[in-house]
């Protein structure tokens, strides 16, 4: 297996997975998410840019996105895609440097997006997530890993997380026709435990 995306709408748990997924496959996480914040947290050309629309909840414009990306795909490498595509014209750009070979969608509604969000905490030394109603830390604010502090990230406030699922809804979502069409994509119920969707991941894998 060379290279593997996760689709799911924001909250859908694609981080959370990606994490155990790679790990156990032997595959390199790839997140643009995370390379956005850290582009952001060192103040770069691309981070202060990119803030202006990970701020507003919109997406970061394609080619700076693909720009980021193509530096670090390759043939003989494998990854697992974890926020990207999120466009087709991403997709596509993708194509031009590795072919799917599968795409996870986790399947989650808005209700349960928005409730999973607004409880979200993440470390600030280590980048390990957690979420105040479903994975809490053993310790208030701590991580259980590294003792790092845990905070809430700027987008998710209330009216940020609406715009990100309005947002995928309208741009992202068109992505699971497209790779239902190319045969390379399994569904996955999104909304079990984390333990549980990590199951059903890696039976869509090949690997349970
Ligand atoms: P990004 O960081 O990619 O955000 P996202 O896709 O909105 O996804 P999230 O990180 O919010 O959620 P997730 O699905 O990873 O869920 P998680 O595992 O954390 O992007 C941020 C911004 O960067 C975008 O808005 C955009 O501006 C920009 N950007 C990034 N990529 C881009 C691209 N390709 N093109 C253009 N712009 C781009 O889980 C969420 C919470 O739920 C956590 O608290 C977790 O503990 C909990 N949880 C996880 N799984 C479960 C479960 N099964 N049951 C219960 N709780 C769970």
């Amino acid at each position: 297996m060379k290279t593997v995306v996760l689709l799911g709408p924001p909250g859908s748990g694609k981080g959370t997975l990606a994490l155990r997924l790679a790990g156990r496959l032997g595959l390199e996480h790839l997140s643009t998410g995370d390379l956005l914040r850290d582009e952001v947290a060192r103040a770069t050309v691309l981070g202060r840019r990119a803030k202006e629309y990970m701020d507003r909840g919109e997406l970061v414009p394609d080619e700076l996105i693909l720009d980021m990306v193509a530096e670090r795909l390759s043939d003989d490498r494998s990854v697992l895609l974890d926020g990207f595509p999120r466009t087709l014209a991403q997709a596509k750009g993708l194509e031009e440097h590795v072919s799917v070979d599968k795409a996870l969608y986790l399947e989650l509604g808005q209700d349960e997006v928005v409730r999973r969000l607004s409880a979200r905490r993440v470390c600030k030394e280590c980048g390990a997530n957690y979420n105040l109603l479903t994975q809490p830390p053993a310790e208030e604010g701590r991580c259980d890993r590294c003792g790092g502090e845990l905070y809430q990230r700027g987008d998710d406030k209330p009216e940020v997380i609406a715009k990100r699922y309005e947002v995928y809804v309208r741009d992202s979502s068109p992505l699971v026709e497209y790779y239902r069409e190319q045969g390379v994509l399994e569904s996955l119920d999104g909304s079990g435990s984390p333990d549980g969707v990590y199951q059903q991941a890696l039976s869509a894998l090949g690997h349970a």
